[in-house]
């Protein structure tokens, strides 16, 4: 869906989306989609590429399950024909694939699995207050995957350290506030707004910013690296304007932060795994490369961590 498309039903305009978000196309799922719908898909492609025909277990990480209960992760292992394998959910908004790279690597440490399907989904446009203006022209729907695998820490690949954290008192930030425990229990009438997603836009655009210049400082200290070891910065696509200020303060060259936000929008848990899938695409991500991966989102949460781009083959 284009900028242009959006002005047929919103009062924006093209220039002020790309100017204040960067945003030049996004895409939505048709009526009847769900968000499992476009997992699989990329889990499938996922498995192709690393050539392999499963997975020991499933993470799937996303704001917008395809339904409250249960979790989305155990249908897409079953439609993976991956038979009866470990997979849940894990909610952290738009740091959900990072959150999920961190438990997947602990439990292919523990022994507990060999490997694993890391997926980041998401389909606002499921959630989007038609009304709001603000938000509707910054989400787009998607989805992308990984495939983790033990091996040493020191081939390309590998994941190094991890920084997470979470802010709780800032959760209203970025919130949905029906459908939960608090509504259900009580005593007052839904509010049918409740269903939609809500955010304050610039508080969230300040503590984006704060929170993964210092996170990502924090991951590659950890390391042993300094910003300068790095080659490519995979970023949360939130916006153009924050990924912008994100590399004034961690003084890393604009240029080396892969982004495609301006093709499919800010799609929340989808958008670091989809920047990894364009980056390689375009020849952005080489083998070799020292890559900087760093997330924020509601919660508040964020997340960060390292590695070394391994050789790898994309699947069509
Ligand atoms: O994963 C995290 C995702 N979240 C984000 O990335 C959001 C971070 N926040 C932001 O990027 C910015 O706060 C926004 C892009 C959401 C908003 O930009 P802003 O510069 O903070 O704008 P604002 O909310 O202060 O609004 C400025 C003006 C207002 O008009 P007035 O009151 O100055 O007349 C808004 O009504 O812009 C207006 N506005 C719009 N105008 C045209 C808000 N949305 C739109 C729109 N088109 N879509």
């Amino acid at each position: 869906m284009t900028n242009e498309e959006l002005t047929h039903r919103l009062a924006t305009t093209d220039e002020w989306i790309r100017s204040r978000i960067g945003v030049a196309t996004r895409h939505m799922i048709d009526p009847g989609t769900a968000t499992s719908d476009l997992a699989v898909e990329a889990a499938r492609r996922a498995l192709r590429s690393a050539g392999v025909p499963g997975a020991g277990a499933v993470l799937l990480a996303t704001t917008t399950p395809d339904r409250p209960c249960p979790a989305t992760a155990p249908e897409i292992a079953s439609r993976l024909g991956l038979g009866t394998v470990p997979a849940f959910d894990l909610a952290a908004v738009c740091t959900g694939f990072v959150y999920g790279l961190a438990v997947g690597a602990g439990l292919i440490a523990s022994g507990l699995v060999e490997s694993l399907l890391v997926i980041g989904a998401d389909t606002y446009s499921t959630i989007l207050d038609p009304e709001d203006r603000t938000s509707s022209v910054i989400f787009g729907d998607g989805a992308g995957a990984v495939l983790l695998r033990a091996g040493d820490s020191e081939e390309p690949g590998a994941l190094g350290p991890f920084d997470l954290g979470s802010h709780g008192e800032l959760a209203d930030l970025i919130t949905v506030r029906g459908g939960g425990s608090r509504q259900r229990s009580s005593p007052a009438p839904a509010d049918p707004g409740d269903q939609y997603f809500r955010m304050e836009g610039r508080a969230v655009f300040a503590n984006a910013v704060a929170r993964m210049a210092a996170s990502s400082q924090s991951a590659l200290k950890s390391a042993g690296l300094q910003t300068s070891d790095v080659d490519r910065v995979v970023a949360h696509q939130a916006n153009a304007r924050i990924l912008d200020a994100v590399a004034t303060e961690l003084r890393v060259d604009r240029d080396r932060f892969v982004s495609n936000i301006a093709r499919v929008g800010n799609t929340s848990a989808a958008s670091i795994p989809l920047a990894l899938d364009h980056g390689l695409r375009d020849g952005e991500l080489r083998a070799g490369h020292r890559v900087l991966l760093t997330a924020f989102g509601g919660g508040l949460t964020w997340g960060s961590t390292s590695l070394t781009w391994p050789e790898i083959a994309l699947a069509d």
